[in-house]
């Protein structure tokens, strides 16, 4: 395990903005504290910036490039009053902090989704990792789902219901925390934009398939393409899922609680809140609508200009063939809302399944089998160390050197890359 990666456990007394306190207390569902309180995460402006040094006014002045464009954390541009409004109270929502008394657990990895989306900004990555774990015969996957698989919850509301890796499972993988930045706009492709980059014969090696789920929110089948495995398909669905299965607050989507280990007895026991935990409003929706919105307007992590070293750096992008999975660009088709609606989504996937040899995780999810792995979108790639699903590499050239199976030729020629090369990869990387 990486030595910069922690339990969730340990970091939580120590960074959790809300302190500890909050399993003490039995009230009810927490607020998120106040926009301006000082544990809050730096405000957009704050973090670090392509120079933007106040100029005087009556010089005749071009913009910098990013004055404009939304910062990690900020809704997409131009969103009209009504989803603005919805993006302020889903991200009530998505910062509120689940307690006994609200349905928190009994076991649960995190007790906010802001306590492992928050880097650089609400709604981003972190250092945290899950573990799934499984069992796998002659290559036939096995979640456990009767064991309490094949996500583990490792914290709990008692020790009386701790969970554990059981004995009959023999993969065990981490999960490193993905940024939320963008999300909208990716469920805004259309099916047909992402299938057009499965290639009929390999091109450099590289097939990739699509992930075919039915989509629990909707009742239909269709291509997933959020997590590591693109084993989802909707905002709505990853919202309600994440919310049963890191935090065991059940919702109309998914009305039933996690087992700890898929023991029925002890669960009856510890779990003492009616289902489903999410309660609706009077227009009948719940946190798990308001946080999907969130996520909907979270406008994409800033592009930075691009250096001569960086435009040389992208050619080689193409060159090596990182393209061919990481396509750099692809848009969003009819949709109800403009700020959606045949929009450039720069987020460098195809979104699609690729075997990635060594690379796989041994998980199977959907049509995902054990060694696939959905193409990893590179946008914000500044901000969101640790790399790779379970964050073994600390930095983009340790994560290019891991890739394997479809990847295998990509990686042999950034290998060959001479040094000036391979920086002016990794400089173009730190722009996107
Ligand atoms: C304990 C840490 C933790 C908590 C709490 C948590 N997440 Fe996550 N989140 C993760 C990890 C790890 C992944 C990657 C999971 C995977 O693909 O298997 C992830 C992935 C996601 C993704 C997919 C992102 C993408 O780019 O495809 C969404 C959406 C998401 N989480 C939303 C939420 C929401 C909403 C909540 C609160 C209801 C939440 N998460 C709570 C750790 C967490
Ligand atoms: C066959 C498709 C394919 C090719 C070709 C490919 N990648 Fe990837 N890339 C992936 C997949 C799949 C992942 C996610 C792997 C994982 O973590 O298991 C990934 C992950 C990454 C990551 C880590 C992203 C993160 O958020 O953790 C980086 C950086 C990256 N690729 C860069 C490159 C570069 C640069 C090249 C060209 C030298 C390249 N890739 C070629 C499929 C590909």
């Amino acid at each position: 395990m990486n030595a910069f990666r922690t339990s969730i456990f340990i970091t939580l007394a120590v960074a959790c903005p809300f302190g500890a306190q909050v399993f003490a207390q039995a009230s009810k569902k927490q607020p998120p504290p106040p926009r301006n309180a000082p544990a809050a995460p730096p405000a957009p402006m704050q973090r670090k910036q392509p120079s933007q040094r106040p100029q005087p006014p009556q010089r005749p002045q071009t913009p910098p490039p990013n004055a404009r464009t939304p910062q990690f954390g900020d809704p997409l541009p131009a969103l009209t009053r009504r989803e603005l409004q919805e993006f302020n109270d889903g991200k009530d929502a998505f910062e509120g902090v689940e307690t006994e008394a609200s349905g928190l657990g009994p076991i649960f990895n995190g007790f906010s989704c802001v306590i492992c989306h928050s880097a650089p900004a609400v709604g981003g990555g972190s250092v945290f990792n899950v573990t799934r774990f499984g069992h796998t015969t002659n290559g036939v996957f096995n979640p456990l789902t009767s064991l309490g698989g094949s996500l583990l919850q490792e914290r709990e509301i008692n020790s009386a219901v701790h969970e554990v890796v059981p004995p009959e499972a023999n993969v065990v993988a981490q999960r490193n925390t993905t940024p939320l930045f963008g999300l909208g706009l990716i469920e805004a492709i259309p099916d047909a934009e992402i299938l057009r980059h499965v290639k009929p014969r390999p091109v450099d090696g590289v097939l990739g398939k699509v992930s075919q789920v039915q989509d629990v929110a909707t009742g239909r089948t269709m291509i997933g393409r959020f997590g590591w495995k693109a084993q989802i398909a909707t905002l709505l669905t990853f919202s309600a899922e994440a919310y049963v299965n890191e935090m065991g607050i059940t919702n109309r989507l998914f009305p039933v609680e996690n087992a700890p280990n898929g023991n029925a007895q002890l669960l009856s026991q510890y779990d003492t809140v009616a289902d489903p935990e999410d309660t609706l409003d009077a227009r009948g929706r719940g946190d798990i609508d308001r946080i999907a919105e969130f996520m909907q307007w979270l406008a994409a992590p800033p592009r930075l200009p691009l250096t001569p070293n960086a435009i040389a750096g992208r050619g080689l992008f193409q060159s090596t063939g990182c393209a061919n999975c990481h396509v750099p660009v692809m848009r969003t088709g009819q949709n109800r809302s403009a700020s959606l609606r045949n929009k450039e989504v720069w987020l460098y996937s195809d979104l699609l399944l690729h075997d990635m040899g060594a690379l796989g995780d041994g998980i199977a999810q959907g049509t995902a089998d054990v060694r696939d792995m959905k193409t990893a979108p590179l946008w914000g790639l500044r901000e969101s160390a640790p790399y790779l699903h379970d964050g073994r590499a600390a930095t983009v050239d340790e994560a290019i050197k891991a890739h394997d199976g479809e990847a295998k030729v990509a990686k042999d020629r950034y290998l060959k890359l001479n040094q000036r090369q391979m920086d002016q990869l990794l400089e173009f990387l730190g722009t996107i």
